[in-house]
């Protein structure tokens, strides 16, 4: 999808375009917090209408894995990398985009991005393009836009391109769907579906050896359906049930014996920042949860109700003071894909981005980074990471949590009615 150009018109996407932008649903009832991942309910299973669009599972070589850290992980497992590489990774990121390439004991040189979102080729020096072998590329925000550049440019200096489709599940990326422009892609199932796991490693080109993952114990499978029921239940997604899940899960809280952490010594801010990204099964498969709940649930109300958001939150925030939506796109270029967040810049970010964590709204920002990374000319990423606020797309928000968050956010910024 191309940022800037509008695509031909369509006449089932100026319906959803012109849905979206009537005036917002009023909330039912006082919204308390809402999931920041989709959550299991019986609208999940609700059948609607949506124009398909490619899906990272099309490509022709796949394999599941427990997360899309684990699948950048054995991406870079299947290129046979010599020990100590380099792998080019963007200075924009969370934790789990950099921690695999550490565990797999190779070498992190950062790129920059341009205000587009993608890397900025022409910053990274003769030296570092000569010594990476992998270059990590991500389609922030689930907005996915061609890589034909980053392609020829990798193909030119013999790096092998990892595409993380973590936030595009869906969607077609210029010319080709997502996925098909790496050598390996990654994806992240926890995002799009509701299960509490599950990451795909995928490829246009190369057949995926072997992964040998350990199979999952009678108990993670068990606990795979509890983390689900119990997110459901704290949501209170299934009428009918709602009282009786959260009864066993209070239960169930009130046995679990209390977790105490045991480090010998003071962890290193790396070491810290591993620990955090809990890589501890990565090398293990899917539980059948992920791989059910994925297979079962209808895919049109996910890609449509992310579609919906998006432009909801781009109706509601326009012209906020104080804040600007990182991008400004077409309603028939958001029917290209299916939304992962909403990126605002917001000025006043930090007030802002704490306020609406405690009030536990499903918003993000990627204000860790990696330890030592250096300052990279002309990069956005330092103001990305101060100032974009993820503003939660998922199909589980509705029109009504939607218009809840904005009404939230114009309060904080000293525009919005109190009543
Ligand atoms: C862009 C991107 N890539 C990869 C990952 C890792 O995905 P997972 O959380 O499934 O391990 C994330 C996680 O947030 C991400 O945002």
């Amino acid at each position: 999808m191309s940022m800037a150009q509008p695509l031909p018109p369509n006449p089932s996407l100026n319906a959803l375009a012109t849905a979206s932008l009537a005036p917002p649903a009023a909330p039912t009832q006082p919204v308390r917090g809402l999931p920041r991942g989709p959550t299991l309910g019986w609208s999940s299973f609700q059948r609607s209408q949506s124009d398909a669009l490619p899906c990272i599972e099309d490509l022709p070589h796949r394999a599941f894995t427990t997360s899309g850290r684990a699948a950048i992980y054995q991406a870079l497992l299947q290129l046979q990398l010599p020990p100590g590489s380099t792998v080019l990774v963007p200075s924009y990121h969370c934790p789990s985009m950099v921690a695999p390439v550490v565990l797999a004991q190779l070498k992190v040189a950062y790129f920059g991005l341009q205000a587009n979102g993608l890397p900025q080729l022409d910053a990274i020096s003769p030296h570092t393009a000569r010594l990476a072998q992998a270059m990590l590329v991500s389609h922030y925000f689930g907005l996915p836009q061609s890589l034909a550049a980053v392609r020829q440019w990798c193909d030119l200096h013999h790096i092998r391109l990892i595409e993380d489709c973590a936030h595009s599940y869906f969607g077609q990326a210029g010319d080709r769907p997502v996925g098909a422009w790496g050598d390996f892609s990654t994806a992240s199932l926890s995002k799009f579906f509701p299960v509490s796991e599950g990451g795909l490693l995928a490829s246009n080109t190369h057949a995926i050896a072997p992964l040998h993952l350990r199979p999952p114990t009678l108990t993670d499978q068990l606990k795979g359906w509890v983390d689900v029921l119990e997110a459901s239940a704290q949501y209170q997604q299934l009428p009918g049930i709602n009282t009786a899940l959260r009864w066993v899960f209070t239960l169930k809280k009130g046995l679990s014996p209390a977790r105490t952490a045991h480090l010998s010594q003071a962890p290193s801010a790396a070491q810290r920042m591993m620990n955090d990204c809990d890589m501890g099964r990565i090398r293990q498969a899917p539980g059948w949860s992920s791989m059910a709940l994925k297979q079962v649930l209808p895919r049109p109300r996910i890609v449509r109700n992310r579609q919906i958001n998006y432009l909801a939150y781009a109706h509601h925030l326009a012209g906020l003071a104080g804040s600007r939506p990182l991008f400004a796109l077409h309603p028939l270029a958001v029917a290209q894909c299916a939304p992962y967040v909403f990126p605002l810049w917001v000025d006043d970010a930090e007030r802002v981005y704490q306020s609406l964590r405690q009030l536990q709204l499903p918003v993000f920002r990627w204000d860790r980074v990696w330890p030592d990374m250096p300052t990279l000319e002309r990069d956005v990423s330092p103001g990305w990471r101060q100032h974009v606020l993820q503003l939660l797309c998922h199909q589980d928000l509705s029109e009504a949590d939607i218009a809840h968050t904005c009404q939230t956010l114009k309060q904080l910024l000293g525009q919005g009615s109190t009543a």
